[in-house]
């Protein structure tokens, strides 16, 4: 029987889930398996039902948004899914991992960028990216070059050598996207990846994401912004109250809505009834405002 040492154990499963063989083996013998598959999926804390019964597919290459009003259970989720929450009931999976029995081998094929920043803030990004490769057991080489390439490209050279803690929010956003890059992984799951980033990283971060796409991956991201939902995702589904609501492309929720050409704006506020919310809260606002 082979032995390995408790310390080299994660190290020799991140390996192999890098082969096909590993991967095909633990794909619950489905061909094509998808991305995430959520099934019937409920977590609740005490009395609050923050996912409740949800069910949802990401397919391999597409780019799939969440959205929903705070507190809808869009966090919640993700979490579940990367195996940092257990669930009530139900399954999560991603690639045909089950979140719950394999959260180390999950970790290792997503790139997740979590909602709140959890970071080392006293090493400098450039000792951040070099921890993480050595706990990946990544090539050093073939990670310098390759982070020096998405620093540039994010703008970010400058800071490399600036600890964490010094650095503004969306530089320290920029950071834990870059984290989440390094290893190459096959699927991204980001929670709201463009809070606090300028305009111009916001236009790089989408083209990376179709990229990303462009060559193979897949991506899951929650986001409050509806333009940017429009635009860059293939389908999206809309929570509320921990509950799917819609779920589609912009065509298909634009049929479930009953509203021909409305923006996902448009359809987002109706569906979670929050049109006349918005229109008294303007309302108030213009009063208040102008008084
Ligand atoms: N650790 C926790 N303990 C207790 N309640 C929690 C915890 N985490 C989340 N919740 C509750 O679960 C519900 C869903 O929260 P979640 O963070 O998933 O929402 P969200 O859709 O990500 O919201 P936001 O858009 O504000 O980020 C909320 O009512 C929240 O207060
Ligand atoms: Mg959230």
């Amino acid at each position: 029987m082979l032995y390995y040492k408790r310390k080299e154990y994660p190290a020799f499963k991140i390996r192999h889930i890098y082969s096909n063989r590993y991967l095909r083996l633990n794909a619950t013998g489905v061909k094509n398996v998808a991305a995430i598959q959520i099934s019937d999926l409920t977590k609740t804390f005490g009395d609050v039902r923050a996912v409740d019964n949800i069910s949802l597919e990401v397919r391999n290459g597409e780019i799939y948004g969440l959205l929903g009003p705070n507190g809808a259970g869009k966090t919640t989720t993700l979490k579940v899914i990367m195996g940092l929450l257990d669930p009530d009931s139900g399954t999560a999976s991603v690639m045909g991992l089950n979140s719950l029995e394999n959260p180390v081998e999950v970790k290792a094929v997503v790139g997740y960028v979590p909602e709140e920043t959890v970071l080392y803030e006293s090493l400098t990004p450039r000792e951040l990216f070099e921890f993480i490769a050595s706990v990946r057991e990544l090539a050093k080489a073939s990670i310098s070059s390759r982070v020096a390439e998405i620093a540039k490209g994010l703008n970010f050279t400058e800071y490399m050598d600036k600890m964490i803690v010094t650095l503004s929010s969306g530089n320290k956003q920029k950071c834990l996207l870059m984290a989440a890059l390094i290893h190459r992984p096959k699927l991204l799951i980001l929670d709201e990846p463009f809070s606090g980033l300028d305009a111009r990283v916001v236009r790089i971060l989408k083209d990376a994401i179709q990229i990303h796409v462009d060559n193979g991956g897949s991506v899951l991201l929650s986001t409050h912004i509806m333009e940017v939902a429009q635009a860059l995702c293939d389908r999206v589904g809309i929570i509320d109250h921990g509950k799917i609501i819609a779920d589609g492309t912009l065509e298909e929720l634009r049929e479930q809505s009953k509203e021909e050409s409305a923006t996902l704006e448009q359809i987002f506020l109706k569906l979670t009834e929050q049109v006349d919310e918005v229109t008294e809260g303007v309302d108030n606002l213009r009063e208040a405002l102008s008084g």
